[in-house]
């Protein structure tokens, strides 16, 4: 049987979007007659030091990232740097990757796919795709039986991977819109300033004790 390592690159681990949605494609690969995954965390220190062994040992890897700053985090940069020894090597794993954001435009995601489609392509691995998917926060605070259709589109992808690459018909119906009406940006203009949104993200602040440092701005010029 067919071996797929999932490698999640979220700074929030176990508990990430990312991981989520990683998740689902990796029960659509065991349902499509792959092996169970093995599941790394870029975020915890243990799953990091073994990670590029283990892609070196896998049939398949897909890493699954948030959108950073319209890019990647900075520890999934530090890993893809660790892959250099790999570069050219004949027996490299096909690889696909996850790439979801906070915005609720697939458009965002792209400049990072067309970023890894190159990156994989150099490295000499086999590309399987990218599953962009934006509006990812959401999950934070949906219930998961709320996003039945979401998974079962993962679930999909994942076994469409073990015959081949990601399926390109579901891929754009996960990714789903790609660029918002302007009568929806005005909607979402509003829905932004609404108490419920500022709730949750002051929430965030004060939780990761950033709240005194809201309005720093350290790159400013005096
Ligand atoms: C430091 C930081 C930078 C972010 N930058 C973007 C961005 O440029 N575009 C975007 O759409 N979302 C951005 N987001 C939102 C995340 O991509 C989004 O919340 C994602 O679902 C988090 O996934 P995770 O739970 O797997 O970490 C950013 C979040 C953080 C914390």
């Amino acid at each position: 049987m067919s071996s797929l390592l999932l490698l999640n690159g979220s700074p929030r681990g176990t508990r990430s979007n990312s991981m989520k949605m990683l998740s689902r494609v990796g029960e659509g690969w065991v349902r499509g007659g792959g092996a169970e995954p093995e599941v790394l965390h870029l975020a915890l220190e243990r799953d990091r030091a073994r990670a590029a062994e283990a892609f070196g040992a896998a049939d398949t890897v897909v890493l699954g990232m948030p959108l950073y700053a319209d890019s990647m985090p900075g520890l999934v940069m530090g890993f893809i740097e660790t892959l250099a020894p790999f570069v050219g090597r004949g027996e490299n794993p096909r690889l696909g990757f996850l790439v979801q954001s906070g915005f609720p435009e697939a458009l965002h995601s792209r400049p990072l796919e067309r970023y890894l489609a190159k990156f994989a392509t150099r490295l000499g691995c086999e590309y399987a795709g990218t599953v962009v998917r934006p509006g990812g926060e959401v999950l934070q605070v949906m219930p998961d039986r709320a996003n039945k259709k979401l998974w079962e589109s993962l679930r999909s992808v994942g076994a469409s991977l073990v015959v081949g690459a990601f399926d390109p018909v579901v891929l754009s119906r996960i990714a789903g819109k790609e660029r918002l009406s302007p009568t929806m940006v005005r909607v979402m203009s509003l829905a932004e300033k609404a108490p419920v949104t500022e709730f949750y993200w002051n929430g965030l602040l004060k939780k990761n004790g950033a709240w005194d440092k809201r309005f720093d701005a350290p790159y400013a010029s005096a």
